[in-house]
């Protein structure tokens, strides 16, 4: 496992590009399945989830292989292996993008429900129910779904949930009911791009799909599907993220290669709170303020603030003047960040789906724990703007979903190390000096044991 030693306070100017989508390469990855032949798609980031995607579409019978030009080549074969294992889809909830196109293209599929997950519930049923409504007769049996049709038939389908749309639930429901006899009608369906990128690559390979990017989706099944290639669209999470640090951190940032349409109320918030953005074909340019203003969000689906983006805004609302209120609507228990981002000094109270937050102007190194993959963000964008050096352990959270992210950032003046974590039994700890124990009235003899990281050991010399 490894951790990040990082020394904040140091601002970001230059050009950082912003990579492929992670959640329009995965459920496009596994829809590669429902084609003839050979798929080639452009744009796939270099990340740990698409690695696990690619074992799992291999446990299927494709080929999968990264090409020289940064290309993912993806070959079906007459193979008829249904089965998504447990051991893969644990690592990874977005392997269950394999259950609509393993039902629509062989009839059958047998997936790992996903289990447990460190954002809050994350239930399948809304994708169950657009399925069955297809014609799908579905068991859940020893922690696997079941799902056999010999034939789907197209059927008017609803599938918005408590918690609004389902972004994978309808990538999962349009590659079942390509294969579908007659119409197929989506109401509530996902707007987010990621499923309008989808539609658009089963669309070039023969599917006859309208509405995409509104929540009315018609489909007319039955079309052939021949392989096709495809450029995925660019990360509006990691765009955001980039956006935010460079708002954190200060300086002047240039963010390339994203798609303003679709950062439209990314931009709006962080306008809102005092940020510079200049806007100039598919950059960013992001100047950072003296003084960052409070401001209330709400997490939404499309085009709403992106939960994904929730936790690095808390970590921005919390350096601002004034008190924020940060609510998620999609998922209200994903708040894992908070108690870390209090160890760095943050002032925030949860209230159930929301989080207060009294903006403090300056964060202070300290070494925390990634809970998953967004938290980490937040908390190495905080570990960029705080006074002193952090620690942030369990970035193998971070690996999973954004490309070399701490390479795109050292790139642009910030000062972040790998270093293989220690055992987790082991502390990682400050060191005081007698003089900052002084105020405290604590005796140094009783302060903490020397911090491991104070060597700033390189990946190729471990911490001992
Ligand atoms: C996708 C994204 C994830 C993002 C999320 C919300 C991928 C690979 N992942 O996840 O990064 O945070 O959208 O934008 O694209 N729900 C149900 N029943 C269901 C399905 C979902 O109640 O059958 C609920 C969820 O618990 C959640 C909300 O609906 O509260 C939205 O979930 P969903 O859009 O399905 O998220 P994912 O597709 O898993």
């Amino acid at each position: 496992m490894d951790m990040f030693v990082v020394r904040g306070g140091r601002p970001l100017r230059g050009r950082v590009t912003v990579s492929g989508a992670k959640n329009a390469a995965l459920p496009i990855m596994a829809a590669a399945l429902v084609a003839n032949g050979t798929t080639v798609l452009r744009g796939i980031p270099d990340l740990v989830d698409v690695t696990t995607l690619s074992s799992v579409l291999r446990s299927l019978g494709m080929n999968v292989e990264r090409k020289a030009d940064g290309a993912l080549v993806l070959t079906t074969s007459d193979d008829q292996r249904c089965l998504a294992d447990y051991e893969l889809v644990r690592r990874m909830r977005a392997s269950v993008c394999v259950l609509g196109p393993l039902l629509g293209r062989r009839g059958r599929a047998c997936v790992s429900l996903p289990g447990g997950c460190n954002i809050g519930h994350r239930p399948i049923d809304l994708h169950l129910k657009g399925l069955r409504a297809l014609g799908a007769q579905i068991t859940i049996d020893r922690g696997y779904v079941f799902a056999r049709a010999d034939r789907l038939v197209g059927a008017d389908i609803y599938l918005g949930g408590s918690f609004g749309s389902t972004v994978t639930g309808t990538c999962n429901v349009l590659c079942a009911a390509i294969f579908a006899e007659g119409v197929t009608t989506i109401s509530a369906a996902a707007c987010e791009p990621e499923v309008v990128d989808l539609g658009r690559f089963l669309n070039a390979m023969g599917a006859r799909i309208e509405g995409l990017g509104t929540p009315h989706l018609r489909i007319e099944g039955g079309h052939e599907l021949n392989a096709v290639e495809h450029t995925i669209i660019p990360d509006r999470i990691e765009a955001a993220t980039l956006m935010i640090a460079g708002a954190m951190a200060g300086g002047r940032l240039q963010v390339d290669g994203l798609d303003p349409s679709h950062l439209s109320a990314v931009i709006d918030a962080l306008r809102t709170m005092g940020v510079g953005i200049e806007i100039t074909g598919r950059t960013a340019t992001v100047v950072a303020p003296e003084r960052l203003r409070s401001l209330d969000i709400t997490a939404l689906p499309y085009p709403g603030i992106p939960t994904d983006v929730q936790a690095q805004f808390t970590a921005l609302l919390s350096m601002a003047e004034g008190i924020s209120v940060v609510t998620d609507k999609i998922f209200p228990d994903r708040f894992m960040h908070i108690p870390e981002l209090m160890r760095m000094g943050a002032n925030v109270r949860r209230e159930g789906a929301s989080s207060i937050i009294g903006g403090i102007g300056t964060l202070t190194g300290a070494c925390v724990m990634a809970s998953d993959l967004r938290a980490s963000a937040a908390l190495l964008l905080a570990a960029l703007a705080a006074d002193g050096e952090s620690v942030i352990r369990r970035v193998y959270h971070l690996d999973r979903g954004y490309e070399q992210l701490e390479q795109k950032l050292n790139q642009v003046g910030a000062d972040i190390v790998r270093v293989d974590d220690l055992p987790e039994t082991m502390p990682v700890s400050l060191q005081l000096s007698d003089e900052e124990l002084r105020p405290l009235a604590i005796d140094s003899s009783d302060s903490p044991p020397p911090p491991k990281f104070l060597k700033r050991p390189t990946k190729s010399a471990p911490v001992t």
